[in-house]
C-alpha cells in the first residue's frame, strides 16, 4: 500500500466507523455485525500505527483511551455554566409559572425534560470535531476532561452533516443502573469500596487520570442545552432537534407543554415512570421554550430565570438510631452500619442503614438515641440523611469512630487520601481470614461449592483452616461429626449444620476437584488486592506461572496490558510476605495449578467482552470444546439469548426458538467456520 493509498483508506475507515458508531450507540440500530466493526477498527489501528501522520483528529481509535493525564487543565467557560433553581414543592413550580407569565404578559410555552442525575459537561465542537470537554467546576471554570469524554461512545467525535461553526453543547454524563451494579460487583471482587450511587460512579469515572480506565466504565449521556444562538433556531425545542440532527444524543422523553396541567401531568407521570428507566433521574426540568423570551427573562447571579428544576422527593422516614456497628471486610476496611428502630420505607422494613465512613458520621453529627431521617434514593441500602435536632436528648454525645478493630483489637489505620479506616492485621483478624477463605472457594475462583453456606466458617472456628492451603490438608476424620447451630434470622428457624458422611465426602471431593482449576482462576482465588478476574487472566497469560509472576519487577508488571502502577505495587507487596510464599509452596505440593498448561498457552483477548450463546451440533469441535475456546480467547458463555448477547454460535440442528429470538433481536448468528476465523484458527 502506498502512503497515498493508506491515507485514503484511513479516511474511509474513520468515516465508516463513525457512521456505524452512531447507528449502534445513538440510534440503537446497527447495520453491521460487531465482528465486522471490530475488524475495521483493527485495520484502522494498524494503519494509524504505521502512518501516524495520517491519523485524523476524530479517529474512533481514540475511544480506547489516550495516555494518562497527570493533572486536568483548568479552562474558563466561554458561557458560564449555571445551575438551576431547585424546588421540591408544586407550589413553587406554580409561582415560577406565574412569575414568567406576568413578566411576559401572555401565555408561554414550556419544554419539560427529565433531570438526569449525573455530572454536567460542556462539549465544544470546532469545524465539526470534538475539541474540548469541560466539567462544570465552579460554573466559571472547570476541568478539561476531553480525553476521558472521548471514550464515551455515545458522544460523537465528529458531528454529522457539515456544520462548521463553533458549537457548544451542554448535557449530563451518567452511568446507567445496570452498568453501575456490575461495576460495583467488580469493585467488591477486588476489594475496592463500591460507589454509593450511579452519580458518584459517573463523577469518579470522569475524573480518573487514565482514559483507558474510563473507557471501561459504562458511561452514557444526554445533551440538553446550547448556550448560544444557532442559525434558524428560535426555540429551545428546535435547538434540541438541531443538535440531535448533528448526531448528539438527545432524549425523546421531552414534552412541549402549554398549560400548568400538562406540566404537572408530565411531572406525575415521571415520578412513577422513572422506576422503569434504565438510569436515575432526580426530577423534572421546566424550561421556557422561546429563546427570545428566555433572553428577556435573563439570569440571577446563579440561575436562569427561565427554567426551574422540580426535584422528586426521595421517600424519607424518621426513626431512632439504636447503635452503630462496625463491620470488617475481607480487605480489612471498616464500615460503620447504623442499627435502627425498624421502620417501613418504600414498602420494606428498614433496620439498618449505611453510614459509609467516619467523615460522614462527623458531617451528620449523629448521636446514639437520635431521631434520624432515613431515605431510599438511588442508593442500594438506605442512608441516614439528617438528624431531627428538636428531638435530641440532652447529654447525647457525638459518636467517636472506633480506634481499634472490633474483631481483633488491632489499632486501625487510615491511608492518606482514603476515607476508610483499615485493620492492618490481615493475617490474624478473623473476618479478614474468613473473607479470604470465602473468596478462595467462591464460584469464579476455585468453585468449591460443597464448602459454601457457612461451612468454611465452621472450619475456621474449629481451628482447622487458616489459609487456603490448609483446605488441602483436611482429612475425613477432621471433618466428620463437626456441627454448628446457626442462630435464627428474622422470621427464620435456627439451622443446624452437621458434617455427616455424605457432606464430608462432598467436601473432600470438591477440594480434590479444585486441583484441576486452571491457573488464571487460582491466581484470582488468592485474593491479591486489585487482582480481579480479568487482571488475573492478563497476568496469568503474560507470565504463565506463579514463579515468573513472583519474580517479576515493577517495570515488567506495568508493561502488561491493563496493569497499572497500583496493581503492580499490590502484586509485589503480596509476594514479599513469607507467609504467602509458604502458602504457595504448600498449594504446589498438593497439586494446585500454579502454571498454565501447554494447551492453555495459546490464548488471546480477541473475544474480550463478547458474550456467546452456543447452540446446535458442530462439525470440528464438540460443544464443550467450543465453549472452552470462547473462554480461552477472552469471551463469555451465556445460556440464553438476550439483547446483551453479542453472537449466537450456531451449529447444525440449532433450535428454531433460539434462531427466531436471535433474529428478532438482531443478534448475528455465526457458523463454526466464522468463529474459527474470529479467533484466527481458520
Ligand atoms: S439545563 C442554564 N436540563 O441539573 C441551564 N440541566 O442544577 C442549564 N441537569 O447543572 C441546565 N438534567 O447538571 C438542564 N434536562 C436538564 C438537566 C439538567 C440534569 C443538571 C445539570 C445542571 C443541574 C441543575
Amino acid at each position: 500500500m502506498t502512503p497515498e493509498e493508506a491515507k485514503k483508506r484511513i479516511e474511509q475507515l474513520t468515516r465508516e466507523l463513525q457512521r456505524h458508531n452512531y447507528n449502534y450507540y445513538v440510534l440503537n440500530n446497527p447495520v453491521i455485525s460487531d465482528y465486522e466493526y471490530d475488524m475495521m477498527l483493527k485495520e484502522l489501528e494498524e494503519l494509524e500505527k504505521k502512518y501516524p501522520q495520517f491519523k485524523l483528529p476524530d479517529s474512533p481509535t481514540q475511544r480506547v483511551g489516550a495516555d494518562i493525564t497527570k493533572e486536568f487543565k483548568t479552562v474558563k467557560h466561554k458561557y458560564p455554566m449555571l445551575s438551576l433553581a431547585n424546588t421540591y414543592s408544586e407550589g413553587e413550580v406554580r409561582d415560577f409559572l406565574n412569575r414568567v407569565e406576568k413578566a411576559v404578559g401572555s401565555p408561554v410555552e414550556y419544554v419539560c425534560e427529565l433531570k438526569y442525575d449525573g455530572v454536567a459537561i460542556s462539549l465544544i465542537y470546532n469545524n465539526g470535531i470534538l475539541v474540548q470537554a469541560v466539567t462544570r467546576g465552579d460554573g466559571i471554570q472547570g476541568d478539561d476532561v476531553t480525553n476521558n469524554v472521548k471514550t464515551i461512545r455515545t458522544i460523537p467525535l465528529r458531528l454529522l452533516g457539515d456544520y462548521k461553526d463553533e458549537l457548544e453543547v451542554r448535557g449530563e454524563i451518567f452511568m446507567p443502573r445496570e452498568g453501575f451494579e456490575k461495576l460495583n460487583r467488580e469493585r467488591e471482587e477486588i476489594g475496592e469500596p463500591p460507589f454509593a450511587n450511579p452519580r458518584n460512579a459517573a463523577a469518579g469515572s470522569i475524573k480518573m487520570q487514565d482514559p483507558k480506565e474510563v473507557a471501561k466504565r459504562p458511561l452514557d449521556n444526554f445533551m440538553y442545552y446550547v448556550p448560544h444562538d444557532l442559525p434558524g433556531v428560535e426555540t429551545h425545542y428546535q435547538a434540541l432537534q438541531f443538535i440531535k440532527k448533528l448526531g448528539l444524543k438527545v432524549s425523546n422523553n421531552i414534552a412541549l407543554c402549554k398549560t400548568e396541567k400538562e406540566i404537572f401531568e408530565f411531572i406525575n407521570d415521571w415520578d412513577e415512570g422513572r422506576k422503569n428507566l434504565p438510569f436515575d433521574i432526580d426530577g423534572i426540568v421546566i424550561k421556557v421554550n422561546r429563546i427570545d423570551i428566555q433572553k428577556k427573562l435573563g439570569y440571577t447571579a446563579k440561575n436562569p430565570r427561565w427554567a426551574i428544576a422540580y426535584k422528586f422527593k426521595a421517600e424519607r422516614v424518621e426513626t431512632v438510631l439504636l447503635s452503630i456497628e462496625y463491620q470488617v471486610g475481607r480487605t480489612g476496611a471498616v464500615t460503620p452500619v447504623a442499627n435502627l428502630k425498624p421502620v417501613l420505607l418504600a414498602g420494606t422494613v428498614v433496620k439498618r442503614a449505611s453510614l459509609h465512613n467516619a467523615d460522614i458520621i462527623a458531617q451528620l453529627d449523629v448521636r446514639i438515641g437520635d431521631y434520624v431521617f432515613v431515605e431510599k434514593g438511588g442508593e442500594i441500602i438506605p442512608k441516614i440523611v439528617g438528624v431531627n435536632l428538636e428531638k435530641r436528648k440532652p447529654g447525647a454525645k457525638p459518636v467517636k469512630f472506633i480506634e481499634y478493630c472490633p474483631e481483633c483489637g488491632t489499632k486501625l489505620v487510615r491511608k492518606e487520601g482514603e476515607a476508610a479506616y483499615y485493620c492492618p492485621n490481615e493475617d490474624a483478624c478473623p473476618p479478614q481470614i474468613k473473607g479470604k477463605l470465602e473468596h478462595f472457594i467462591s464460584r469464579k475462583a476455585m468453585n468449591i461449592e460443597s464448602l459454601g453456606e457457612g461451612k468454611i466458617e465452621i472450619l475456621y472456628d474449629k481451628g482447622l483452616v487458616k489459609d487456603p492451603a490448609d483446605l488441602y490438608e483436611l482429612t475425613y476424620d477432621d471433618l466428620y461429626g463437626l456441627e454448628k447451630v446457626i442462630p435464627a434470622g428474622e422470621g427464620e428457624k435456627p439451622r443446624k449444620i452437621s458434617f455427616r458422611e455424605k457432606t464430608v465426602k462432598n467436601i473432600l471431593q470438591g477440594i480434590e476437584n479444585s486441583k484441576k482449576v486452571p491457573f488464571p482462576r487460582v491466581l484470582y482465588a488468592l485474593g491479591i488486592r486489585y487482582v480481579g478476574e480479568t487482571v488475573a487472566k492478563k497476568l496469568a497469560y503474560h507470565f504463565k506461572s506463579i514463579d515468573a509472576l513472583k519474580s517479576a519487577s515493577f517495570e515488567e508488571l506495568v508493561v502488561v496490558e491493563d496493569i497499572g502502577e497500583k496493581i503492580a505495587e499490590s502484586v509485589i507487596k503480596w509476594f514479599e510476605k513469607p507467609s504467602h510464599i509458604d502458602m504457595i509452596e504448600r498449594l504446589r505440593k498438593h497439586g494446585v495449578q500454579l502454571e498454565l498448561k501447554e494447551e492453555e498457552n495459546v490464548v488471546s483477548d480477541v473475544l474480550e467482552g463478547k458474550s456467546f450463546v452456543v447452540s446446535g451440533v458442530f462439525e470440528r469441535h464438540s460443544r464443550d470444546e467450543i465453549k472452552e475456546l470462547i473462554e480461552k480467547y477472552g469471551g463469555k458463555n451465556v445460556s440464553s439469548i438476550s439483547s446483551k448477547t453479542d453472537y449466537v454460535l450456531a451449529g447444525d440442528k440449532m433450535g428454531p426458538v433460539k434462531k427466531e429470538k436471535a433474529e428478532k433481536l438482531g443478534i448475528p448468528i455465526i457458523s463454526e467456520e466464522e468463529f474459527e476465523k474470529m479467533i484466527g484458527l481458520a
